[in-house]
This record gives C-alpha cells, structure tokens and sequence, in this order.
C-alpha cells in the first residue's frame, strides 16, 4: 500500500499546485491512496464544499483538516455527508464530522484518523488517549492506519509518533507549514514525520503575505494575514510504502516541488 499525502494546501496558489501536479504525481508514484490537508484551503482558513470536491475530481481519496476546520460557517452544512473527510477527532463528543475514515481500495482498506495537538493551541480532548480509542476501532478493519496529527509542538508531535509507533502505518505532521527532514521509520515500523510541509505561496512567510507578518514582527500591532494572489508557489508532501498485511511502514520520502526543486517531466 503506497500513501500519498500533501500538506496544507494554502488559498487559491495551493488549489492551483493540486490541480497541477497531483495528476502528475499520482503518474509518477502511483499511490493506491492519496490524502491531503485541505484545512488552510479557502483563503488560507477552512475548507468549502466545493473546494473538498474540487480536491476528490483532482485525484484525492481523502481530506484531513486541523484547527481552521471550522473558519468556513458552510462547513456545517456538509461535514456529515463528506464521507471522505477527517477533521480533528479529539474535539469533543458530538462536534459535526467525524475523525476517522474508511478508504476502501479494491480489495484494500486505509483508516485515515485526524488529531489535533494542545500544546501552543487550544485546550481539546487527549489526543494521544483519542488515538488508542480510534486504533482499536479502525484494527477490526484493517492495519493500514495513516495519522495526521496536525499540532504545533515538534515535541508534542515526535511524542505522538513514539506513542503510536507500531500501532499505525504511519504518524505524519501538519500545521507548522515547514517541512521537516526528519522522516525515518521508527523500530516498530511507523513511519514518521514532525511535519509534512506546506501547499501554496513559495515567497510568502507560511503561505501569507510577508509584508504583513513582518508588519506585525516589527511593530508588535495586529495585522490581518492574506494569502498573496500572485506569485511563486510550492507542492509539500511525502510518500509512504507499507506492507499490505501488517501495515508496517517500509519507508517514507519527503517531495518538494517548487523552484528551486522542480518537478521534471519524465
Ligand atoms: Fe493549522
């Protein structure tokens, strides 16, 4: 089983890179599932319907989200009938959508659970007690279980790979919008990842603006972040192959696609 996964896609110049290169990498790679963060995806903040569909014609076999998950109001309106999507399953009891989905690929099926950290962001649920009470959950179906836990401490989320390692397929970060070069397959065989990395904007500082967050640097007064309209932009994600019947992780590669690391047509 390969895992595609693709980080945070950012505004419209992420949307764009999807539309882009997904096909293209789903060419290459061939994974038999491809996941993507889609929590920054509308204008930077939430997700619409027509963007988490926009997503799936492009190519997506699943969506996860993070602490924006809930910025767009229309995300109340479909997030019970978006069979597809994860968002963060350690809100609490009765929050709209749900954290753990099936992916069923041919005779395959992949648990896609989406977590949320505390440390640096607001109080939720134990995200690492939520994860035991989904794996049991998702094991009576199948081992192949990919965990974005999407959080802003790198602490927070290597504590997460070690805590989950030989429980899932694989622990991959999100939220921080840097890619981090620590994957590696842990000694129990989760693949690991603190941060997956970002979709959208190359020149901006997270995928916003740059000049109003150095604004806000600078003058210490509050700026409204836009995601830029124009520009260069980036692709961030990673790809994990895992043994069909265990679940274990062989490996996991990071890909970067953007300038100065171009995505050459073969
Ligand atoms: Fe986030």
């Amino acid at each position: 089983m390969d895992i595609l996964f693709v980080g945070d896609v950012v505004g419209s110049p992420g949307r764009d890179m999807i539309k882009e290169y997904l096909p293209k990498m789903k060419r290459r790679y061939r994974p038999h599932i491809t996941i993507v963060n889609g929590e920054n995806a509308a204008g930077g903040r939430g997700i619409t319907e027509a963007i988490y569909k926009q997503f799936l014609e492009a190519g997506a076999n699943a969506i996860t989200l993070g602490n924006h998950a809930w910025d767009n109001k229309g995300i109340f309106e479909f997030i019970d009938d978006a069979k597809y999507m994860a968002r963060p399953a350690n809100f609490p009891e009765d929050t709209p959508g749900t954290g753990l989905v099936f992916i069923k690929m041919n005779t395959q099926e992949i648990a896609v659970i989406n977590l949320q950290g505390r440390t640096f962001m607001p109080p939720l649920d134990c995200p690492f007690k939520k994860a035991d009470e989904l794996i049991a959950i998702a094991k009576k179906r199948t081992n192949i279980i990919f965990v974005d836990f999407h959080a802003e401490a790198t602490s927070e989320k290597q504590a997460m790979g070690w805590y989950l390692d030989g429980k899932v397929t694989a622990v991959v970060g999100t939220h921080t919008h840097v890619q981090t070069a620590d994957n590696r397959i842990l000694p129990n065989g989760t693949a690991y990842m603190t941060d997956v990395g970002m979709t959208g904007p190359y020149d901006g500082i997270l995928g916003m603006e740059r000049e109003a967050v150095l604004h806000k640097f600078l003058t210490s007064l509050p700026a409204r972040f836009e995601v830029p309209k124009s520009g260069r932009k980036q692709l961030s994600a990673c790809l994990i192959i895992a043994d069909d019947v265990s679940g274990k992780a062989k490996s996991i590669k990071p890909i970067l696609i953007n300038d100065d690391q171009p995505f050459l047509d073969e």
